[in-house]
């Protein structure tokens, strides 16, 4: 029997918007819920415990939702928080993908770049992965604090992103880097200042599609995607900023007959 009851997806803001996409994609039938905390956002600079915290306060949002499983649309709350959600909710839970596997499978020389939030990067998460499949792998990981700021903030291109972006990746470039992880799901928005800096000769994983694959196999393990007749919801929540989240969004999906919606966590949950 089909199983109509909503997905989550949630980040920090509107960067798990470039994850939506791809289950959007991959899964139309569905309806979704998003959360973007955008009036905490970044969480990338915060403490683990804090951003433990957060995560629970957004899950327990979806519990309140009777969501049938969330996705983690952010490295960050993926790296810190997984495994232990994993305990607690009454749902089906879907990790964002690291792009390990991926870049593992394009890469050349096996020297694999990774860009990412200062907690992800100090989590060791992508380097434990990575060891474990291939030992003989090289990690270049790099935590680009400034560039999530700029994402939120609507800068996408130009002097400043180009600046902040060349920083971080020129000292890369120097090493046989061959292949780079973006390791946040804000980058996405700025493919092209990466591009430019990496070269043609780089690929360039971004781990969204992987994400919701996982996403589409778990619910067809568990016997609960929705009616294929239907087409699905989509309610874009986020913490502050709505009517920014909203061109945003409108960046990477017609946003048409999107749902959009202030939610402040406290009063929910
Ligand atoms: N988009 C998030 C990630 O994938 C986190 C961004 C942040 O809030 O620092 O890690």
């Amino acid at each position: 029997m089909a199983d109509n009851a909503p997905i989550g997806i949630f980040d920090s803001g509107i960067g798990g918007l470039t994850v939506v996409k791809e289950v959007r994609r991959l899964l139309p039938h569905e309806h979704i819920i998003y959360f973007g905390d955008t009036a905490r956002t970044p969480y990338g600079s915060r403490s683990p415990v804090q951003i433990v915290e957060f995560m629970h306060q957004i899950l327990s949002f979806f519990e309140s939702q009777k969501v049938k499983m969330a996705i983690f649309a952010c490295n960050t709350m993926t790296a810190l928080g997984f495994e232990e959600a994993r305990r607690r909710y009454p749902f089906l839970l879907t990790a964002m993908n690291t792009g390990v596997e991926q870049a593992l499978k394009v890469s050349r020389n096996k020297q694999i770049g990774v860009i990412a939030t200062q907690a992800t990067i100090a989590s060791g998460s992508h380097g434990k992965v990575i060891k474990d499949m291939r030992p003989d792998a090289a990690i270049y990981p790099q935590a680009c604090p400034k560039l999530v700021p700029l994402i939120e903030n609507e800068i996408i291109e130009g002097a400043k992103v180009d600046e902040a972006v060349l920083e971080y990746l020129e000292p890369m470039k120097s090493g046989h880097m061959d292949t780079l992880i973006l390791g946040c799901t804000h980058y996405p928005f700025i493919d092209q200042a990466i591009r430019h800096v990496v070269g043609l000769e780089v690929q360039i994983v971004d781990p969204a599609q992987d994400t919701a694959l996982t996403a589409y196999e778990l619910l067809v393990r568990s016997g609960k995607l929705a009616d294929a007749q239907q087409s699905g919801h989509v309610k874009l929540c986020f913490s502050a900023g709505v009517e920014r989240a909203k061109r945003m969004a409108s960046l990477v999906m017609d946003i048409a007959n999107v749902e959009f919606e202030q939610v402040d966590l406290a009063v929910r949950c």
